[in-house]
Order: structure tokens, then C-alpha cells, then sequence
């Protein structure tokens, strides 16, 4: 489907999901391909009964992804600003009910792990909202990344500050060195997966995701293996991916 239509699309699998499945919190992302999902859902949002509104306010829980290390406290360039900007505020949500990893605890390893277990406790992720980076990366899992990996920090590659770049001036250096992310390990483990891909910078790297067999340098093809992973992708990203089929 065109642009506009894969944001429309997923916002509306999100608000299904809470309507339907509220009970497993929301597994979500940021990036640039989130910014018009997110657009899509708030107005969306605004279109259902009251009731479903209420609903969907009262419920919400999710966990976001990643988060940079060492950003100040309301730093717009850190995730956690990205998501009151543009989800949690817009929609009425509370801070506490849509989480993130905290890029600025004294000991971001011990943070990570108070992550995943509070993750974990709540149930695990129901509906896992994935972006893709042009090195492969789910989440910020860097390659080479083993199918098991755990919610950690780590360093990213030189890749991703580069892809990053454009929120820090363009200046790849300017993006922080660590992050902290939730692993491949809670990624597979949600009951369900939608993996949004737009653009044609991504064609190459979705194909070799989706196709090639699963391998530690591309985190993301480790997503074969999920028995429900859906894809939503703009022409763009779909490229050349069906010919000769
Ligand atoms: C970022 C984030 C991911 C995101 C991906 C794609 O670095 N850590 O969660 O999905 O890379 O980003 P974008 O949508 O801006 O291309």
C-alpha cells in the first residue's frame, strides 16, 4: 500500500488490538516511519463512541522499545519525549501508562533489567509494533544479534548514529553512544508482531530480512521464526521483493 495508507492501516490494527485485546500491554517504537502512525491513531482515536474512547484511555499500557543513555531530563530528542509528544499527551494518557526504558539511571545495565522485569510481570507484550533499521536492527538489537538477547544497554553501531543523525544537528557523533533496548528475546516473545517498513532506503534490507535465512548480522530476519509476524510496507520498501514470483 501507498504511504498514508500503511499509517492509517497500523494505527487502526493498534486501536483494534486495545479494543479487542486489552489485556497484554502494547510493545511499541519510535522513529521516523512511527511519526505518521502515531498522527493516524490520535485521529482515529477521536472517531470511535465515547465508550471506546474511555475504553482505550483507561486501559492503555505499553512498553516502548528502546531509549537513549545519558540524554537530559525532557530532552526532545530522547524517546520518552517523542512518545508524550506525540502519543501519550495527544491521546490523554498518563505518563505511567506508557513506559519506557530510563536512559537516565545511574546504572543503565541494572535499569535494563528492571525493564524486562516489569515487562514481565505485566505479562509480556501482546501486539509488538517493530520499525527496521537500515543495518538490520530491531529495536536498537545491533548486529550481530542473537536471537536471544535479553533487554540490555548497549553501544550502537556507527550505522544507526548515522541513520539517527538528523535529530542531533546531523551530527552522527552528536547522538549518543548507549542505549538501552529490549532484547530479541522479549521482541519474539509477543504474541503478535507488526513490522512497519516504509521507504526506499529499506527495500534492500527488508528483503534480505524477510528472505534470506535468519543470521545473527541481520536482527531483524530472526522474526521469521515468529509464527504471527505481520508486514506492512509501502511500494517503496516493497521494491523489487516480488518479482519473479
Ligand atoms: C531507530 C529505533 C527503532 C526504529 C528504527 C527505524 O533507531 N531504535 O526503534 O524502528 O531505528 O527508524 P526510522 O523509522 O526513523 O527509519
Amino acid at each position: 500500500v501507498d504511504g498514508p495508507a500503511v499509517a492509517a492501516a497500523v494505527a487502526a490494527r493498534l486501536l483494534e488490538e486495545r479494543l479487542q485485546r486489552p489485556r497484554l500491554p502494547l510493545g511499541l517504537a519510535t522513529g521516523r516511519t512511527m511519526e505518521p502512525v502515531y498522527a493516524a491513531l490520535v485521529e482515529q482515536l477521536e472517531q470511535l463512541s465515547g465508550a471506546q474512547q474511555q475504553a482505550i484511555r483507561q486501559g492503555w499500557l505499553s512498553f516502548n522499545l528502546d531509549e537513549y543513555v545519558g540524554l537530559v531530563l525532557h530532552d526532545p530528542r530522547s524517546f520518552k519525549a517523542f512518545m508524550a509528544a506525540r502519543l501519550q499527551r495527544p491521546l490523554g494518557l498518563q505518563p505511567e501508562q506508557v513506559l519506557l526504558p530510563d536512559g537516565l539511571a545511574s546504572d543503565p545495565q541494572a535499569e535494563a533489567r528492571r525493564y524486562g522485569a516489569a515487562l514481565a510481570v505485566a505479562g509480556g507484550v501482546g501486539l509488538q509494533l517493530l520499525g527496521l533499521g537500515l543495518n538490520g536492527h530491531v529495536g536498537f538489537n545491533e548486529p550481530p544479534c542473537g536471537a536471544q538477547a535479553p533487554c540490555r544497554c548497549l553501544t550502537l553501531s556507527a550505522a544507526t548514529r548515522a541513520q539517527n543523525a538528523g535529530a542531533f544537528g546531523g551530527d552522527p557523533k552528536a547522538v549518543p553512544a548507549q542505549a538501552i533496548t529490549l532484547g530479541l528475546a522479549e521482541i519474539l516473545a509477543a504474541e503478535r508482531i507488526l513490522l512497519v517498513v516504509t521507504g526506499a532506503s529499506k527495500a534492500a534490507i527488508l528483503k534480505r530480512a524477510l528472505q534470506e535465512p535468519p543470521c545473527p548480522e541481520v536482527p531483524a530476519s530472526w522474526l521469521q521464526h515468529h509464527p504471527r509476524l505481520e508486514v506492512v510496507v509501502d511500494r517503496a520498501a516493497l521494491g523489487t521483493f516480488l518479482q519473479g514470483r
